[in-house]
């Protein structure tokens, strides 16, 4: 058991209320807590985002490739099954991205005819402004609608101003990135925010070797190891913290047995880290904080995710190597 304390004394060195704020107190409560955590949401800075990018690219990471191989394999049995409903229907993605892989089954759609209009969904005012640049040019006659904000609250705003049936796109295993508990609450709470007909095709990593998923969490170029850090070095940019990051070490686990993958980053010596003037983290020697879990799940572990959540399985759609699948689900 570490024995390493935060002391926190007066003023936080970002307004409360403020996303700034918010990003403080978590670092804080994060690195207060026994054992010491980050939460990864906070990874995708400009920075993060281009590292992200990168480690899609490499050659270890192969959940990027087995879903653009579905997407662009099986795009028309996919919109064949997300538009068997007639009538118009609102496709809704919460997390797209640059829509790479989206945009053969949003092009499929166009090519059949389908009469749908299309919401992204992200928090990145960037993201969904780059968008509505680049789909309508890329893909003409697409009705689309981009919503900048948290994705319950988006939801929200899509089922007040559209009551069209809704398909769901949450691709990416994303999902990975929750705890099985936490990805339970979010199924749910996805349910809640749907009605009855309504369905939602979501992006898991496949139980596989063990090393093939170890090595997607630490490619060789370092890429992944540089995701991590790079936490550190935001904190200390924007909450003005002195993490020396040659001090701590990128340290991923797997456990096959729950399908867990964990990154950590261990303390390479004792050590005190400042948050602003206020804020002093002690750290043991080889003392971890633990990052991120990007979980991986066998077909029953999905079939009772769906199951605990409310939703009917409808179809899956995987790639050639059986190491990823897209699952869709219907809201009962
Ligand atoms: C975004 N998410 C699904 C990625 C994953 O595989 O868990 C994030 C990531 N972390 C390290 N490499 C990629």
């Amino acid at each position: 058991m570490y024995t390493t304390t935060v002391i926190q004394t007066l003023r936080p060195c970002a307004a409360p209320g403020t996303p700034a704020g918010a990003f403080f107190q978590d670092v804080v409560r994060g690195l207060s807590a026994m054992p010491k955590h980050l939460d990864s949401k906070y990874f995708y800075d400009a920075e993060g985002d281009r590292l992200f990018q990168e480690i899609m690219h490499c050659k270890e990471y192969y959940l990027t490739d087995c879903e653009m191989e579905i997407m662009q394999e099986q795009a028309a049995a996919i919109a064949a099954a997300l538009s068997s409903q007639s009538g118009h229907f609102d496709l809704v993605e919460l997390g797209p991205g640059d829509a790479t892989k989206s945009i053969h089954l949003l092009r499929q759609l166009l090519q059949t005819g389908a009469d749908f209009t299309y919401y992204p969904i992200d928090i990145s005012a960037n993201v969904i402004s780059q968008l509505e640049k680049a789909l309508p040019a890329q893909l003409p006659g697409l009705q689309m609608q981009g919503m900048n904000g948290e994705y319950f609250d988006m939801l929200l705003q899509v089922n007040a101003q559209s009551q069209h049936p809704k398909v769901l796109l949450f691709m990416g295993a994303n999902i990975g990135n929750f705890t099985p508990l936490a990805a339970g609450k979010f199924c749910r709470h996805l349910y809640h925010s749907m009605h009855p007909g309504d369905m939602i095709l979501v992006g898991f990593d496949l139980k596989k070797h063990p090393q093939i998923i170890l090595n997607a969490y630490n490619d060789s170029a370092g890429y992944t190891r540089e995701f991590n850090l790079n936490l550190l070095r935001r904190i200390n940019r924007e909450l003005h913290a002195d993490f020396d990051p040659a001090l701590f070490e990128h340290y991923p686990v797997y456990d096959p047995g729950t399908g867990a993958c964990k990154s950590y980053l261990v303390s390479l010596q004792k050590q005190v880290v400042h948050i602003g003037d206020e804020v002093e983290v002690h750290f043991d020697l080889h003392e971890p904080i633990y990052m991120e879990i990007s979980q991986k799940y066998s077909h029953e572990d999905i079939a009772q995710l769906a199951a605990q959540s409310g939703f009917e399985p409808v179809t899956e759609f995987s790639d050639q190597r059986q190491w990823f699948a897209d699952c869709l689900w219907k809201r009962v």
